[in-house]
């Protein structure tokens, strides 16, 4: 079975994508699976890459990227300036894709919407459930409008700005992000109103719709996997974990806290009455269908003081990091990393 494995990408989540696919190469069974791997530069070029997981990992804090040194040039359309990609070589020739993108062009339905087109069949989501999914604001809307309680927040449209009735409705501090991010790049915490004009250009910087949201104090951060069910089946929710930030240089959980520095620790299962974690699984399980979800996603959950849960966001292609909490939380379900990547790629497939 030939894999095309895209990674990289034009997101700001373009090295993560990069680590997560380093992962999956040494996960896919080489007795089972030829794989291609894709990179998408920073730019929007594909090359054909060489797939070497130990050059695609983070080295330090040096964060791995896809340039054009990175492989041969290759285009989907006909470009002229790029050879074509070969039958039997590039995506014409492939029986499956995985696009390992996150963030904007790649975990937002966009370059779902090309392997439609082209007829190819990809893990994960579709084109609508992606692009939805990326959007913290739709996300909201139609999972509020299915009950699920989601913290308070408003929607900054290009060149608005928080009213006062919303400052008055929201209370500080809030996190300021944008609409269509990931890994917490551009996110913001603001304990004072006047550190809010910062935190919008700096989420603007990302996407220039934002979301500011109520920052529930003393919340706990819980996340939960899911997977497409096999042979038609339901689908399935891993255990699932609660994640601490442990280093007081860290108030939450941002990117430093996430990829680099040792901030974090997990619990898995979390360290919450069993009704709340059983809770936590519905929950992700009917955000998943509510969202049209398939293949697999990771929903993000806020639990507060009183143990209210409260949908944080749903993440369409996970981090598949060694730090990441998918992989992770799935392994502590019966299904370690070969396994779950083998599985995501069959259900690809089926
Ligand atoms: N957006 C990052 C990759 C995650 O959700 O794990
Ligand atoms: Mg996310």
């Amino acid at each position: 079975i030939r894999v095309a494995v895209i990674f990289g990408g034009r997101s700001g989540e373009h090295p993560i994508s990069c680590v997560s696919a380093g992962n999956v190469f040494e996960a896919l069974d080489p007795g089972e699976f030829e794989v291609v791997p894709i990179g998408i530069t920073r730019e929007g070029r594909w090359v054909l890459a060489d797939g070497d997981p130990t050059r695609l990992a983070i080295a330090g804090r040096v964060l791995p990227e896809v340039t054009d040194a990175t492989g041969e040039a290759v285009a989907l359309a006909a470009d002229p300036t790029v050879p074509a990609l070969r039958a039997g070589d590039g995506l014409s020739g492939v029986d499956v894709v995985f696009p390992i993108l996150h963030g904007a062009y790649g975990e937002d339905g966009t370059v779902q919407g090309l392997l439609e087109l082209a007829g190819i069949p990809y893990v994960g989501a579709g084109v609508l459930s992606s692009a939805v999914s990326l959007d913290k604001e739709f996300t909201k809307r139609l999972l509020a409008a299915e009950g699920v309680p989601v913290v308070p927040y408003a929607v900054l449209r290009p060149g608005m700005e928080l009213s006062e009735g919303d400052k008055e409705r929201l209370g500080l501090p809030v996190f300021v992000k944008p609409a269509r991010g990931g890994s917490s790049l551009g996110i913001t915490k603001v304990t004072d109103w006047a550190g809010l004009d910062a935190a919008l250009a700096a989420a603007r910087e990302v996407d220039p719709k934002v979301l500011v949201e109520t920052a529930v104090p003393g919340v706990r951060e819980v996340e939960c996997g899911v997977l497409e069910g096999e042979d038609g089946g339901p689908p399935e929710a891993s255990v699932p974990a609660e994640i601490r930030v442990v280093a007081a240089e860290h108030d939450w959980y941002d990117f430093e806290a996430k990829y680099l520095d040792d901030a974090s620790e997990f619990d898995l299962p979390p360290n919450l009455p069993a009704e709340v974690v059983e809770r936590v699984r519905e929950l992700s399980l009917k955000a998943f269908t509510a969202l049209d979800g398939a293949g697999l996603a990771r929903v993000d959950f806020f639990v507060t003081a009183d143990l209210e849960i409260y949908f944080n966001e749903i993440n369409t292609m996970p981090g598949f990091t060694s730090r990441s909490m998918f992989p992770m939380m799935w392994a502590a379900s019966g299904l370690d990393y070969p396994k779950l990547v083998t599985r995501m790629v069959r259900t690809a497939l089926a």
